[in-house]
Protein backbone atom coordinates (compact mmCIF):
# COMPACT_ATOMS: atom_id res chain seq x y z
CA UNK A 1 0.00 0.00 0.00
CA UNK A 2 1.53 3.64 -1.07
CA UNK A 3 -0.30 4.86 1.74
CA UNK A 4 -0.89 4.07 5.57
CA UNK A 5 -4.37 5.85 6.02
CA UNK A 6 -6.92 7.99 3.75
CA UNK A 7 -7.69 11.22 4.35
CA UNK A 8 -10.77 11.20 6.29
CA UNK A 9 -9.18 8.95 8.77
CA UNK A 10 -6.83 10.67 11.12
CA UNK A 11 -7.84 12.86 14.72
CA UNK A 12 -5.90 14.16 17.85
CA UNK A 13 -5.31 10.28 18.71
CA UNK A 14 -3.24 9.75 16.11
CA UNK A 15 -1.15 13.22 17.04
CA UNK A 16 2.51 12.31 16.77
CA UNK A 17 2.26 9.22 14.18
CA UNK A 18 3.94 8.59 10.85
CA UNK A 19 1.82 8.47 8.29
CA UNK A 20 1.42 8.12 4.63
CA UNK A 21 -1.40 9.53 2.36
CA UNK A 22 -2.14 9.41 -1.20
CA UNK A 23 -4.88 12.00 -2.65
CA UNK A 24 -5.55 14.86 -5.11
CA UNK A 25 -4.19 17.95 -4.42
CA UNK A 26 -7.83 19.98 -3.39
CA UNK A 27 -6.76 23.94 -2.48
CA UNK A 28 -3.59 25.65 -1.44
CA UNK A 29 -2.72 28.75 0.52
CA UNK A 30 1.08 30.15 0.53
CA UNK A 31 1.56 32.10 3.48
CA UNK A 32 4.84 32.91 3.25
CA UNK A 33 7.04 31.30 5.78
CA UNK A 34 4.06 28.14 5.61
CA UNK A 35 2.01 26.88 2.47
CA UNK A 36 -0.92 25.21 3.63
CA UNK A 37 -2.23 22.36 1.46
CA UNK A 38 -5.33 20.12 1.21
CA UNK A 39 -5.50 16.46 0.29
CA UNK A 40 -8.51 14.69 -1.08
CA UNK A 41 -9.33 11.43 -1.40
CA UNK A 42 -13.02 9.80 -1.32
CA UNK A 43 -12.69 9.62 2.40
CA UNK A 44 -12.27 13.02 3.44
CA UNK A 45 -10.27 16.24 3.52
CA UNK A 46 -6.70 16.56 5.69
CA UNK A 47 -4.84 19.54 5.76
CA UNK A 48 -0.84 19.26 4.84
CA UNK A 49 1.66 21.74 6.18
CA UNK A 50 4.81 22.61 4.64
CA UNK A 51 7.33 25.08 6.33
CA UNK A 52 9.52 27.09 4.96
CA UNK A 53 12.27 27.05 8.05
CA UNK A 54 12.53 23.39 8.62
CA UNK A 55 12.80 22.53 4.72
CA UNK A 56 12.72 25.68 2.12
CA UNK A 57 13.35 22.66 -0.73
CA UNK A 58 10.52 20.74 0.53
CA UNK A 59 8.14 23.76 0.56
CA UNK A 60 9.19 25.10 -2.72
CA UNK A 61 7.85 21.83 -4.43
CA UNK A 62 4.48 22.29 -2.56
CA UNK A 63 4.07 25.43 -3.90
CA UNK A 64 4.55 24.09 -6.95
CA UNK A 65 1.62 21.52 -6.76
CA UNK A 66 -1.28 22.05 -9.06
CA UNK A 67 -4.96 21.67 -8.48
CA UNK A 68 -5.81 17.86 -8.84
CA UNK A 69 -2.21 16.44 -8.83
CA UNK A 70 -1.54 13.17 -7.53
CA UNK A 71 0.51 13.18 -4.78
CA UNK A 72 1.74 11.03 -1.82
CA UNK A 73 3.30 12.63 1.37
CA UNK A 74 4.67 11.44 4.65
CA UNK A 75 4.29 13.29 7.89
CA UNK A 76 3.82 13.60 10.88
CA UNK A 77 0.22 13.86 12.61
CA UNK A 78 0.14 17.36 14.37
CA UNK A 79 -2.75 19.06 16.26
CA UNK A 80 -3.68 22.19 14.53
CA UNK A 81 -3.44 25.59 16.41
CA UNK A 82 -6.70 26.90 14.85
CA UNK A 83 -8.70 23.70 14.37
CA UNK A 84 -12.07 23.46 11.76
CA UNK A 85 -14.89 21.89 13.46
CA UNK A 86 -16.92 21.10 10.30
CA UNK A 87 -14.30 18.03 9.00
CA UNK A 88 -13.53 14.71 10.97
CA UNK A 89 -10.13 15.55 10.35
CA UNK A 90 -9.95 19.38 11.28
CA UNK A 91 -8.14 19.42 14.59
CA UNK A 92 -4.98 17.95 13.53
CA UNK A 93 -2.54 18.18 10.33
CA UNK A 94 0.34 16.32 8.77
CA UNK A 95 3.82 18.32 9.48
CA UNK A 96 4.82 17.20 5.45
CA UNK A 97 8.76 15.34 5.49
CA UNK A 98 7.95 13.99 2.16
CA UNK A 99 6.27 14.93 -0.89
CA UNK A 100 6.25 12.75 -4.12
CA UNK A 101 3.99 13.60 -7.05
CA UNK A 102 2.43 10.51 -8.35
CA UNK A 103 0.98 12.35 -11.46
CA UNK A 104 -0.14 16.19 -12.98
CA UNK A 105 -2.77 17.69 -13.89
CA UNK A 106 -4.05 19.81 -15.84
CA UNK A 107 -6.22 22.38 -15.12
CA UNK A 108 -9.68 21.00 -14.68
CA UNK A 109 -12.61 22.56 -16.48
CA UNK A 110 -14.60 23.33 -12.79
CA UNK A 111 -14.04 23.85 -9.62
CA UNK A 112 -13.95 20.53 -7.52
CA UNK A 113 -16.30 21.93 -5.20
CA UNK A 114 -19.38 20.97 -3.60
CA UNK A 115 -21.21 24.11 -5.59
CA UNK A 116 -19.12 24.18 -8.97
CA UNK A 117 -19.05 26.48 -11.44
CA UNK A 118 -19.33 23.77 -14.09
CA UNK A 119 -22.47 23.54 -16.75
CA UNK A 120 -24.55 20.11 -17.01
CA UNK A 121 -22.78 19.38 -20.11
CA UNK A 122 -18.99 19.82 -19.31
CA UNK A 123 -19.83 18.08 -15.92
CA UNK A 124 -20.96 15.05 -18.12
CA UNK A 125 -17.81 15.27 -20.37
CA UNK A 126 -15.54 15.25 -17.61
CA UNK A 127 -17.54 13.28 -15.59
CA UNK A 128 -14.86 11.40 -13.50
CA UNK A 129 -13.79 15.04 -12.77
CA UNK A 130 -17.12 15.54 -11.33
CA UNK A 131 -17.98 11.93 -9.10
CA UNK A 132 -14.32 13.83 -7.22
CA UNK A 133 -16.93 16.40 -5.67
CA UNK A 134 -18.76 15.78 -2.88
CA UNK A 135 -22.34 15.86 -3.45
CA UNK A 136 -21.89 13.25 -6.45
CA UNK A 137 -19.49 10.81 -4.66
CA UNK A 138 -21.74 10.77 -2.01
CA UNK A 139 -24.70 9.92 -4.26
CA UNK A 140 -23.41 6.76 -5.47
CA UNK A 141 -21.72 6.09 -2.18
CA UNK A 142 -25.51 5.88 -1.00
CA UNK A 143 -26.50 3.99 -4.01
CA UNK A 144 -23.48 1.38 -3.29
CA UNK A 145 -25.22 1.19 0.38
CA UNK A 146 -28.69 0.77 -1.15
CA UNK A 147 -28.10 -1.87 -3.13
CA UNK A 148 -25.64 -3.72 -0.61
CA UNK A 149 -28.87 -2.71 1.94
CA UNK A 150 -31.47 -4.39 -0.52
CA UNK A 151 -29.37 -7.25 -0.95
CA UNK A 152 -28.84 -8.37 2.50
CA UNK A 153 -32.55 -7.48 2.83
CA UNK A 154 -34.13 -9.70 0.21
CA UNK A 155 -31.49 -12.11 0.76
CA UNK A 156 -32.88 -13.29 4.38
CA UNK A 157 -36.39 -13.54 3.40
CA UNK A 158 -35.34 -15.89 0.85
CA UNK A 159 -35.02 -14.85 -2.48
CA UNK A 160 -32.42 -15.61 -5.29
CA UNK A 161 -30.70 -13.67 -7.46
CA UNK A 162 -30.58 -14.65 -11.11
CA UNK A 163 -29.82 -12.89 -14.29
CA UNK A 164 -31.58 -12.41 -16.89
CA UNK A 165 -30.26 -12.28 -20.88
CA UNK A 166 -30.21 -8.52 -22.14
CA UNK A 167 -30.26 -9.46 -25.54
CA UNK A 168 -34.09 -10.41 -25.39
CA UNK A 169 -36.50 -9.72 -27.94
CA UNK A 170 -39.11 -7.02 -27.72
CA UNK A 171 -42.10 -7.11 -24.83
CA UNK A 172 -44.47 -4.37 -25.20
CA UNK A 173 -44.29 -2.35 -21.78
CA UNK A 174 -44.96 1.02 -23.35
CA UNK A 175 -41.69 2.36 -24.60
CA UNK A 176 -39.96 1.78 -27.52
CA UNK A 177 -37.02 -0.86 -27.60
CA UNK A 178 -33.16 -0.28 -27.88
CA UNK A 179 -31.90 -2.88 -30.82
CA UNK A 180 -28.78 -4.82 -31.29
CA UNK A 181 -27.97 -5.80 -34.79
CA UNK A 182 -27.06 -9.60 -35.01
CA UNK A 183 -24.18 -10.45 -37.48
CA UNK A 184 -24.96 -14.24 -37.45
CA UNK A 185 -28.62 -13.69 -38.12
CA UNK A 186 -28.92 -11.06 -40.73
CA UNK A 187 -31.33 -8.55 -40.91
CA UNK A 188 -33.21 -9.67 -37.32
CA UNK A 189 -32.39 -7.87 -34.14
CA UNK A 190 -32.10 -8.58 -30.56
CA UNK A 191 -33.66 -5.87 -27.99
CA UNK A 192 -32.27 -4.31 -25.12
CA UNK A 193 -34.67 -5.71 -22.15
CA UNK A 194 -37.29 -2.67 -21.02
CA UNK A 195 -37.82 -5.27 -18.17
CA UNK A 196 -36.95 -8.82 -17.13
CA UNK A 197 -40.48 -8.94 -16.99
CA UNK A 198 -41.33 -12.46 -19.00
CA UNK A 199 -38.44 -13.98 -17.70
CA UNK A 200 -39.17 -13.68 -14.34
CA UNK A 201 -42.44 -15.16 -15.14
CA UNK A 202 -40.84 -18.08 -16.58
CA UNK A 203 -38.69 -18.80 -13.44
CA UNK A 204 -41.82 -18.84 -11.36
CA UNK A 205 -43.04 -21.76 -13.74
CA UNK A 206 -39.42 -22.66 -13.47
CA UNK A 207 -40.17 -23.50 -9.83
CA UNK A 208 -36.98 -20.55 -8.60
CA UNK A 209 -40.00 -19.18 -6.06
CA UNK A 210 -38.62 -16.39 -4.92
CA UNK A 211 -36.53 -14.13 -7.24
CA UNK A 212 -34.82 -11.03 -7.51
CA UNK A 213 -32.64 -9.14 -9.75
CA UNK A 214 -30.83 -5.46 -9.37
CA UNK A 215 -31.26 -4.81 -12.86
CA UNK A 216 -30.71 -2.44 -15.90
CA UNK A 217 -33.52 -1.74 -18.16
CA UNK A 218 -33.50 0.11 -21.09
CA UNK A 219 -36.39 2.02 -22.52
CA UNK A 220 -36.09 4.55 -25.51
CA UNK A 221 -38.92 7.48 -24.09
CA UNK A 222 -38.31 10.91 -23.79
CA UNK A 223 -36.34 11.52 -21.16
CA UNK A 224 -37.17 13.62 -17.92
CA UNK A 225 -35.34 14.15 -14.45
CA UNK A 226 -37.13 11.18 -12.78
CA UNK A 227 -35.94 8.93 -16.47
CA UNK A 228 -33.14 7.68 -17.81
CA UNK A 229 -32.60 5.57 -21.53
CA UNK A 230 -31.02 2.94 -19.17
CA UNK A 231 -31.91 2.79 -15.95
CA UNK A 232 -31.75 -0.18 -12.85
CA UNK A 233 -34.90 -1.77 -11.28
CA UNK A 234 -35.25 -3.67 -8.15
CA UNK A 235 -37.05 -6.37 -9.85
CA UNK A 236 -38.73 -9.58 -8.00
CA UNK A 237 -41.10 -12.25 -8.22
CA UNK A 238 -42.68 -14.62 -5.98
CA UNK A 239 -45.21 -17.74 -6.33
CA UNK A 240 -48.29 -18.91 -4.66
CA UNK A 241 -48.64 -15.26 -3.25
CA UNK A 242 -51.77 -12.92 -3.39
CA UNK A 243 -51.75 -9.17 -3.96
CA UNK A 244 -51.60 -8.66 -0.07
CA UNK A 245 -48.70 -10.84 0.39
CA UNK A 246 -47.01 -9.49 -2.12
CA UNK A 247 -47.53 -5.76 -0.43
CA UNK A 248 -46.52 -6.71 2.98
CA UNK A 249 -43.22 -8.43 1.57
CA UNK A 250 -42.11 -5.47 -0.24
CA UNK A 251 -43.37 -2.66 2.08
CA UNK A 252 -40.71 -4.75 4.38
CA UNK A 253 -37.61 -4.49 1.82
CA UNK A 254 -38.70 -0.41 2.01
CA UNK A 255 -39.01 -0.69 5.52
CA UNK A 256 -35.99 -1.98 6.07
CA UNK A 257 -34.04 0.22 3.84
CA UNK A 258 -35.01 3.40 5.36
CA UNK A 259 -34.30 2.07 8.58
CA UNK A 260 -30.53 0.66 7.48
CA UNK A 261 -29.93 3.52 5.20
CA UNK A 262 -31.51 6.48 6.89
CA UNK A 263 -32.63 5.53 9.92
CA UNK A 264 -36.36 6.43 9.64
CA UNK A 265 -39.03 3.91 10.85
CA UNK A 266 -42.06 4.01 8.66
CA UNK A 267 -44.98 2.62 9.83
CA UNK A 268 -47.47 0.51 7.70
CA UNK A 269 -48.04 1.93 4.38
CA UNK A 270 -51.42 3.09 4.03
CA UNK A 271 -53.58 2.27 0.24
CA UNK A 272 -55.81 4.39 -1.64
CA UNK A 273 -57.03 3.25 -4.74
CA UNK A 274 -56.31 4.35 -7.82
CA UNK A 275 -60.14 6.03 -8.24
CA UNK A 276 -59.65 7.88 -4.85
CA UNK A 277 -56.05 8.84 -5.88
CA UNK A 278 -57.16 10.32 -9.10
CA UNK A 279 -60.25 12.43 -7.17
CA UNK A 280 -58.78 13.55 -4.35
CA UNK A 281 -55.48 14.53 -5.73
CA UNK A 282 -56.13 14.50 -9.24
CA UNK A 283 -52.85 12.35 -9.90
CA UNK A 284 -52.24 8.16 -9.40
CA UNK A 285 -49.23 9.23 -7.65
CA UNK A 286 -49.99 11.60 -5.29
CA UNK A 287 -47.73 13.52 -2.77
CA UNK A 288 -49.04 12.79 0.32
CA UNK A 289 -46.70 15.13 2.71
CA UNK A 290 -50.09 17.52 2.31
CA UNK A 291 -53.19 17.60 2.21
CA UNK A 292 -54.90 20.40 0.35
CA UNK A 293 -57.05 17.56 -1.51
CA UNK A 294 -59.01 18.28 -4.71
CA UNK A 295 -63.21 19.26 -3.97
CA UNK A 296 -65.49 19.51 -7.29
CA UNK A 297 -67.66 22.74 -6.83
CA UNK A 298 -70.38 21.49 -9.87
CA UNK A 299 -72.95 21.52 -7.08
CA UNK A 300 -71.78 24.79 -5.63
CA UNK A 301 -71.25 26.96 -8.94
CA UNK A 302 -73.63 26.03 -11.63
CA UNK A 303 -76.54 27.46 -12.79
CA UNK A 304 -75.52 31.05 -11.41
CA UNK A 305 -75.04 31.92 -15.21
CA UNK A 306 -71.04 32.15 -14.84
CA UNK A 307 -70.50 30.99 -18.44
CA UNK A 308 -67.34 29.63 -17.56
CA UNK A 309 -68.41 27.41 -15.25
CA UNK A 310 -71.42 26.32 -17.11
CA UNK A 311 -69.79 25.45 -19.90
CA UNK A 312 -67.47 23.46 -17.63
CA UNK A 313 -67.60 19.37 -17.57
CA UNK A 314 -65.60 19.91 -14.47
CA UNK A 315 -65.11 22.46 -11.66
CA UNK A 316 -62.15 21.89 -8.90
CA UNK A 317 -60.76 23.80 -6.11
CA UNK A 318 -58.10 23.51 -3.43
CA UNK A 319 -58.08 25.27 -0.12
CA UNK A 320 -54.59 26.80 -0.03
CA UNK A 321 -54.25 27.06 3.85
CA UNK A 322 -52.94 30.96 5.02
CA UNK A 323 -52.78 32.65 1.70
CA UNK A 324 -55.82 34.93 1.52
CA UNK A 325 -53.01 37.45 2.03
CA UNK A 326 -51.62 36.77 -1.57
CA UNK A 327 -51.97 40.45 -3.35
CA UNK A 328 -53.24 40.53 -6.87
CA UNK A 329 -50.02 40.79 -8.18
CA UNK A 330 -49.42 37.39 -6.87
CA UNK A 331 -52.69 35.86 -8.00
CA UNK A 332 -51.85 37.46 -11.76
CA UNK A 333 -48.19 35.62 -11.50
CA UNK A 334 -50.37 32.50 -10.46
CA UNK A 335 -52.71 32.70 -12.79
CA UNK A 336 -49.96 32.97 -15.90
CA UNK A 337 -48.44 29.96 -14.18
CA UNK A 338 -52.09 27.59 -14.87
CA UNK A 339 -51.99 29.02 -18.03
CA UNK A 340 -48.89 27.60 -19.12
CA UNK A 341 -48.79 25.09 -22.34
CA UNK A 342 -47.12 23.14 -19.71
CA UNK A 343 -50.10 23.16 -17.11
CA UNK A 344 -53.02 23.70 -19.95
CA UNK A 345 -55.62 25.77 -17.46
CA UNK A 346 -57.73 28.52 -19.32
CA UNK A 347 -57.93 30.82 -16.48
CA UNK A 348 -57.92 30.55 -12.51
CA UNK A 349 -60.87 31.81 -10.34
CA UNK A 350 -60.01 32.44 -6.86
CA UNK A 351 -61.85 32.88 -3.60
CA UNK A 352 -60.49 34.54 -0.46
CA UNK A 353 -61.82 33.45 2.89
CA UNK A 354 -61.35 36.57 5.35
CA UNK A 355 -60.93 37.12 8.79
CA UNK A 356 -64.24 37.70 9.80
CA UNK A 357 -65.18 34.39 7.77
CA UNK A 358 -67.14 35.83 4.84
CA UNK A 359 -65.47 34.79 1.36
CA UNK A 360 -64.60 37.56 -1.32
CA UNK A 361 -64.05 35.95 -4.80
CA UNK A 362 -63.18 37.21 -8.36
CA UNK A 363 -66.29 36.10 -9.58
CA UNK A 364 -68.49 37.96 -6.96
CA UNK A 365 -71.18 39.17 -9.23
CA UNK A 366 -72.10 35.97 -9.77
CA UNK A 367 -72.13 34.56 -6.27
CA UNK A 368 -73.79 35.65 -3.21
CA UNK A 369 -71.85 35.31 0.08
CA UNK A 370 -74.08 32.12 0.77
CA UNK A 371 -72.67 30.33 -2.29
CA UNK A 372 -69.04 31.36 -1.28
CA UNK A 373 -69.86 30.49 1.87
CA UNK A 374 -70.58 26.83 0.54
CA UNK A 375 -67.50 26.90 -1.41
CA UNK A 376 -65.89 27.14 1.76
CA UNK A 377 -67.52 24.71 2.72
CA UNK A 378 -66.65 22.13 0.50
CA UNK A 379 -63.15 22.94 0.35
CA UNK A 380 -62.75 22.42 4.33
CA UNK A 381 -61.45 26.08 3.66
CA UNK A 382 -60.80 27.78 6.98
CA UNK A 383 -60.13 31.70 7.62
CA UNK A 384 -57.60 32.94 6.01
CA UNK A 385 -57.21 30.47 3.27
CA UNK A 386 -57.19 30.94 0.02
CA UNK A 387 -59.28 29.33 -3.00
CA UNK A 388 -58.13 27.82 -6.42
CA UNK A 389 -60.30 27.24 -8.80
CA UNK A 390 -59.89 25.48 -12.68
CA UNK A 391 -62.84 24.68 -14.55
CA UNK A 392 -62.68 22.73 -18.40
CA UNK A 393 -62.31 19.39 -19.55
CA UNK A 394 -62.10 16.11 -16.91
CA UNK A 395 -59.00 14.86 -17.66
CA UNK A 396 -57.16 18.34 -18.54
CA UNK A 397 -58.45 20.04 -15.61
CA UNK A 398 -57.55 17.29 -13.11
CA UNK A 399 -53.80 16.94 -14.31
CA UNK A 400 -53.78 20.77 -14.30
CA UNK A 401 -55.09 21.20 -11.04
CA UNK A 402 -52.85 18.38 -9.65
CA UNK A 403 -49.75 20.51 -10.72
CA UNK A 404 -51.43 23.58 -9.18
CA UNK A 405 -51.69 21.80 -5.56
CA UNK A 406 -48.31 20.48 -6.30
CA UNK A 407 -46.83 23.99 -6.80
CA UNK A 408 -48.75 25.35 -3.81
CA UNK A 409 -47.24 23.03 -1.89
CA UNK A 410 -44.00 23.53 -2.73
CA UNK A 411 -44.79 27.34 -2.48
CA UNK A 412 -45.75 26.75 1.30
CA UNK A 413 -43.02 24.61 2.25
CA UNK A 414 -44.88 21.23 2.62
CA UNK A 415 -43.14 19.34 0.68
CA UNK A 416 -39.73 18.92 2.63
CA UNK A 417 -37.23 16.37 1.87
CA UNK A 418 -36.70 14.72 4.58
CA UNK A 419 -40.25 13.75 5.62
CA UNK A 420 -41.11 10.60 3.71
CA UNK A 421 -44.47 9.69 3.42
CA UNK A 422 -45.07 6.25 1.50
CA UNK A 423 -48.31 4.58 0.28
CA UNK A 424 -49.96 1.61 -2.14
CA UNK A 425 -51.74 3.03 -4.89
CA UNK A 426 -54.24 -0.26 -5.72
CA UNK A 427 -57.21 -0.91 -8.13
CA UNK A 428 -56.25 0.59 -11.42
CA UNK A 429 -57.54 -0.29 -14.06
CA UNK A 430 -57.05 -3.29 -16.06
CA UNK A 431 -56.94 -0.94 -19.57
CA UNK A 432 -57.22 2.63 -21.27
CA UNK A 433 -58.30 3.45 -24.28
CA UNK A 434 -56.33 5.06 -26.75
CA UNK A 435 -57.80 7.44 -28.60
CA UNK A 436 -54.41 7.75 -31.34
CA UNK A 437 -54.58 3.60 -32.47
CA UNK A 438 -58.56 3.26 -31.37
CA UNK A 439 -57.50 0.37 -29.24
CA UNK A 440 -57.27 -0.69 -25.86
CA UNK A 441 -53.57 -0.51 -24.18
CA UNK A 442 -52.91 -2.57 -20.94
CA UNK A 443 -52.14 0.04 -18.22
CA UNK A 444 -49.44 -2.06 -16.78
CA UNK A 445 -48.62 -4.34 -19.15
CA UNK A 446 -50.22 -7.69 -20.72
CA UNK A 447 -48.98 -9.97 -18.12
CA UNK A 448 -51.25 -8.49 -15.40
CA UNK A 449 -54.11 -10.35 -14.01
CA UNK A 450 -57.63 -8.65 -13.76
CA UNK A 451 -59.71 -8.50 -10.47
CA UNK A 452 -61.35 -11.76 -10.02
CA UNK A 453 -64.67 -10.45 -9.33
CA UNK A 454 -64.07 -7.94 -12.43
CA UNK A 455 -63.20 -10.50 -15.28
CA UNK A 456 -66.94 -11.04 -16.15
CA UNK A 457 -67.04 -7.51 -17.61
CA UNK A 458 -63.62 -8.50 -20.45
CA UNK A 459 -66.34 -8.90 -22.59
CA UNK A 460 -69.21 -6.41 -21.88
CA UNK A 461 -66.96 -3.34 -20.20
CA UNK A 462 -63.36 -3.83 -20.37
CA UNK A 463 -62.71 -0.15 -19.52
CA UNK A 464 -63.85 -1.07 -16.00
CA UNK A 465 -62.30 -3.80 -15.49
CA UNK A 466 -59.72 -3.67 -12.47
CA UNK A 467 -56.46 -5.18 -12.35
CA UNK A 468 -54.58 -6.88 -9.59
CA UNK A 469 -51.94 -3.71 -9.64
CA UNK A 470 -50.27 -1.49 -7.30
CA UNK A 471 -47.90 1.32 -7.51
CA UNK A 472 -45.68 1.95 -4.50
CA UNK A 473 -45.35 6.39 -4.22
CA UNK A 474 -43.26 8.31 -1.99
CA UNK A 475 -42.93 11.87 -1.55
CA UNK A 476 -45.66 12.02 -5.35
CA UNK A 477 -42.87 10.04 -6.81
CA UNK A 478 -43.66 6.48 -8.20
CA UNK A 479 -40.69 3.97 -6.88
CA UNK A 480 -42.58 1.05 -8.07
CA UNK A 481 -45.23 -0.49 -9.46
CA UNK A 482 -46.11 -4.51 -10.06
CA UNK A 483 -48.68 -6.81 -10.22
CA UNK A 484 -50.24 -10.08 -9.78
CA UNK A 485 -49.69 -12.09 -13.02
CA UNK A 486 -52.33 -13.97 -15.35
CA UNK A 487 -51.08 -17.82 -15.11
CA UNK A 488 -53.42 -19.50 -17.49
CA UNK A 489 -53.07 -19.60 -20.91
CA UNK A 490 -56.41 -19.02 -22.22
CA UNK A 491 -56.96 -16.16 -19.61
CA UNK A 492 -53.70 -14.35 -21.10
CA UNK A 493 -54.73 -15.38 -25.16
CA UNK A 494 -57.82 -13.27 -23.78
CA UNK A 495 -56.02 -10.47 -22.94
CA UNK A 496 -53.89 -10.19 -25.83
CA UNK A 497 -57.09 -10.74 -28.25
CA UNK A 498 -58.31 -7.85 -26.14
CA UNK A 499 -55.17 -5.56 -26.85
CA UNK A 500 -55.74 -5.96 -30.50
CA UNK A 501 -53.39 -8.59 -30.95
CA UNK A 502 -54.08 -11.52 -33.76
CA UNK A 503 -53.70 -14.88 -32.97
CA UNK A 504 -50.63 -15.62 -34.87
CA UNK A 505 -48.88 -12.10 -33.85
CA UNK A 506 -50.08 -13.49 -30.07
CA UNK A 507 -47.83 -16.83 -30.32
CA UNK A 508 -45.16 -15.66 -32.51
CA UNK A 509 -44.47 -13.02 -29.97
CA UNK A 510 -45.23 -14.54 -26.87
CA UNK A 511 -45.79 -18.23 -27.64
CA UNK A 512 -43.02 -19.21 -24.92
CA UNK A 513 -44.66 -17.89 -22.58
CA UNK A 514 -48.19 -19.05 -23.06
CA UNK A 515 -46.43 -22.27 -24.09
CA UNK A 516 -44.75 -22.35 -20.59
CA UNK A 517 -48.08 -22.00 -18.68
CA UNK A 518 -49.37 -25.18 -19.92
CA UNK A 519 -46.96 -26.95 -17.78
CA UNK A 520 -47.88 -25.81 -14.20
CA UNK A 521 -47.41 -22.58 -13.97
CA UNK A 522 -48.06 -21.18 -10.05
CA UNK A 523 -49.99 -18.25 -9.40
CA UNK A 524 -47.58 -15.87 -8.82
CA UNK A 525 -47.06 -11.99 -8.95
CA UNK A 526 -44.22 -9.47 -8.22
CA UNK A 527 -43.22 -5.70 -8.62
CA UNK A 528 -40.51 -3.44 -9.58
CA UNK A 529 -38.76 -0.72 -7.86
CA UNK A 530 -37.02 2.30 -9.87
CA UNK A 531 -33.69 2.26 -7.95
CA UNK A 532 -32.42 5.23 -9.28
CA UNK A 533 -35.40 7.13 -8.32
CA UNK A 534 -35.41 5.62 -4.61
CA UNK A 535 -31.96 6.44 -4.23
CA UNK A 536 -32.48 10.19 -5.88
CA UNK A 537 -35.43 10.26 -3.13
CA UNK A 538 -33.20 9.18 -0.28
CA UNK A 539 -30.54 11.47 -1.53
CA UNK A 540 -33.09 14.12 -1.21
CA UNK A 541 -32.61 14.77 -5.27
CA UNK A 542 -35.28 15.81 -7.81
CA UNK A 543 -33.32 14.05 -10.20
CA UNK A 544 -31.74 10.88 -10.65
CA UNK A 545 -28.77 11.70 -12.91
CA UNK A 546 -26.53 12.00 -10.01
CA UNK A 547 -27.10 8.66 -8.60
CA UNK A 548 -26.33 7.40 -11.74
CA UNK A 549 -21.91 7.07 -12.52
CA UNK A 550 -22.13 7.47 -15.99
CA UNK A 551 -26.01 9.22 -17.17
CA UNK A 552 -26.97 10.16 -20.35
CA UNK A 553 -27.84 13.98 -21.40
CA UNK A 554 -31.63 15.03 -22.19
CA UNK A 555 -30.82 13.95 -25.77
CA UNK A 556 -29.89 10.52 -24.69
CA UNK A 557 -26.32 11.31 -25.14
CA UNK A 558 -23.22 10.03 -23.72
CA UNK A 559 -21.24 13.18 -23.79
CA UNK A 560 -18.36 11.93 -22.22
CA UNK A 561 -17.66 8.69 -24.70
CA UNK A 562 -19.44 10.66 -27.52
CA UNK A 563 -22.50 7.84 -28.06
CA UNK A 564 -24.18 7.19 -29.93
CA UNK A 565 -22.02 7.66 -32.81
CA UNK A 566 -22.01 6.00 -36.59
CA UNK A 567 -20.62 2.57 -37.42
CA UNK A 568 -17.59 2.78 -40.06
CA UNK A 569 -19.05 1.14 -43.29
CA UNK A 570 -17.03 -2.14 -42.43
CA UNK A 571 -19.24 -2.89 -39.54
CA UNK A 572 -22.57 -2.27 -41.48
CA UNK A 573 -21.63 -4.50 -43.94
CA UNK A 574 -21.10 -6.94 -41.67
CA UNK A 575 -24.00 -6.68 -40.21
CA UNK A 576 -25.84 -6.13 -42.91
CA UNK A 577 -27.12 -3.00 -42.98
CA UNK A 578 -26.85 -1.06 -46.22
CA UNK A 579 -25.07 2.18 -46.08
CA UNK A 580 -26.65 4.67 -48.14
CA UNK A 581 -24.68 6.46 -50.57
CA UNK A 582 -23.95 9.96 -49.56
CA UNK A 583 -26.76 12.46 -50.91
CA UNK A 584 -28.81 9.41 -51.71
CA UNK A 585 -31.35 9.47 -48.69
CA UNK A 586 -31.26 13.08 -47.05
CA UNK A 587 -31.96 11.67 -43.41
CA UNK A 588 -28.95 9.27 -43.40
CA UNK A 589 -30.97 6.33 -42.18
CA UNK A 590 -29.25 2.96 -43.36
CA UNK A 591 -31.80 -0.09 -44.07
CA UNK A 592 -31.92 -3.94 -43.67
CA UNK A 593 -30.88 -5.67 -46.51
P1 LIG B 1 -42.69 -0.29 -14.56
O1 LIG B 1 -42.66 -0.01 -16.01
O2 LIG B 1 -43.74 0.36 -13.74
O3 LIG B 1 -42.89 -1.85 -14.28
O4 LIG B 1 -41.25 0.04 -13.97
C1 LIG B 1 -40.97 -0.16 -12.60
C2 LIG B 1 -40.32 1.07 -12.00
O5 LIG B 1 -39.16 1.43 -12.71
C3 LIG B 1 -38.96 2.84 -12.64
N1 LIG B 1 -38.77 3.36 -14.02
C4 LIG B 1 -37.78 4.18 -14.40
N2 LIG B 1 -36.77 4.75 -13.72
C5 LIG B 1 -35.90 5.52 -14.39
N3 LIG B 1 -35.97 5.75 -15.72
C6 LIG B 1 -36.95 5.20 -16.47
N4 LIG B 1 -36.98 5.42 -17.79
C7 LIG B 1 -37.92 4.38 -15.80
N5 LIG B 1 -39.02 3.69 -16.21
C8 LIG B 1 -39.51 3.07 -15.12
C9 LIG B 1 -40.16 3.42 -11.96
C10 LIG B 1 -41.19 2.31 -12.08
O6 LIG B 1 -42.11 2.34 -11.02
N6 LIG B 1 -42.05 -5.22 -15.36
C11 LIG B 1 -42.78 -4.22 -14.60
C12 LIG B 1 -42.74 -4.48 -13.11
C13 LIG B 1 -43.62 -5.63 -12.65
O7 LIG B 1 -44.78 -5.72 -13.08
O8 LIG B 1 -43.15 -6.40 -11.79
C14 LIG B 1 -42.19 -2.86 -14.87
O9 LIG B 1 -41.13 -2.71 -15.46
O10 LIG B 1 -39.86 3.67 -10.61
Amino acid sequence: MLRTHTCGELNLKNTGNAVFLCGWIHRSRDLGGMTFTDLRDRYGITQLVFNMETDALLCEKARKLGREFVVRVGGIVTERSSKNPKIPTGEIEIRVTELEILNESRVPPFTIEEHTDGGDDLRMKFRYLDIRRTPVRDALMLRSEMAAATRTCLRSMGFVEVETPVLIKSTPEGARDFVVPSRMNRGEFYALPQSPQTFKQLLMVAGMDKYYQIVKCFRDEDLRADRQPEFTQIDCEMSFVDQDDILHTFEGLVRYLFQEVKGIQIGELPRMSYADAMKNYGNDKPDTRFAMLIRDLSMQVKGRGFKVFEDAEVILAIAVQGAASYTRKQLDELTDWVKRPQIGATGLVYARVQVDGSVKSSVDKFYSPADLAGWAEVCQAGKEDLILVLAGPEKQTRKAMSELRLEMGSRLGLRNKDIFSALWVTDFPLLEWDDETGRWHAMHHPFTSPKPEDTSLLDTDPGNVRANAYDMVINGVEVGGGSVRIHNRNLQQKMFALLGFSETEAVTQFGFLMNAFEYGAPPHGGIAFGFDRICALFGGADSIRDFIAFPKNNSGRDVMIDSPAPLSTDQLKELGIAVPEPGTNASGSSQVI
